[in-house]
């Protein structure tokens, strides 16, 4: 799948003015707002994600119902949307480079702090895939804190009261737990709910379950 026609969609002159904005931001400004200053290398998470979106087979799937969770600057669903596909993404609101991306590429975002044993809201209906490209909601190596198995075990039961039937959830975790990517609980909740893992991904379908 060739980016160039995805990168020709993007309005240059609001990146350009994006890069000028935050590409080099004060040392005192919160550290998160620098590290997420890469996301300004539109072309580098537009090829990024349209492998995500390949790998997910979405180039040959009809029209499914996307939710991505910790949607940062939205480059999934814009990828996914130009693949014909329509697209909801959730994440926490504040980080000025994510709010401009967001609104740059004309994705669908609802202000939403994922937390532990807390139901996701209503979403105005269910989603075929359910997706969490680098997760960060389960803690990350600047948090004192992580997500336990119970925690994990809550969001997989909640996120398939999501999904439509055959739907889909697809994780690309960070490796948050001591350089790994969970802890043998936390593989044993996945294993559960019928998980499929391969390094960082796992895959999980609604109806999937340990036998
Ligand atoms: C490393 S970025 C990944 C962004 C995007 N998924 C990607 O791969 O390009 C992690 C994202 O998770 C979001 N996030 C962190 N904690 C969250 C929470 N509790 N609820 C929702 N989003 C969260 C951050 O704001 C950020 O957008």
């Amino acid at each position: 799948m060739p980016i160039a026609p995805l990168l020709a969609k993007i309005d240059q002159e609001r990146l350009r003015d994006l890069r000028a904005q935050y590409g080099t931001l004060p040392s005192d400004s919160p550290g998160l707002w620098r590290h997420y200053a890469k996301y300004l290398d539109v072309e580098k998470h537009m090829r990024q994600n349209v492998g995500r979106a390949q790998d997910l087979d979405l180039h040959r799937q009809p029209r499914q119902r996307i939710l991505d969770l910790g949607c940062g600057g939205g480059f999934f669903l814009f990828v996914t949307q130009s693949l014909g596909h329509d697209g909801l993404g959730l994440d926490v609101a504040g980080i000025p480079i994510f709010d401009s991306l967001v609104e740059m590429l004309r994705v669908d975002r609802r202000i939403c702090k994922i937390t532990g044993f807390e139901p996701l809201p209503e979403l105005d209906g269910k989603f075929d895939l359910v997706t969490a490209f680098a997760t960060a909601f389960q803690g990350g190596r600047e948090d004192s804190w992580r997500w336990g198995a119970a925690e994990w075990d809550f969001l997989l039961t909640d996120l398939k009261r999501q999904l439509n039937p055959g739907g889909r959830i697809f994780f690309e975790l960070n490796a948050a737990y001591g350089g790994q990517y969970y802890t043998p609980q936390i593989l044993e909740v996945f294993l559960k709910h019928g998980g499929v893992m391969e390094r960082e991904r796992v895959l999980f379908t609604k109806e999937s379950a340990r036998g």
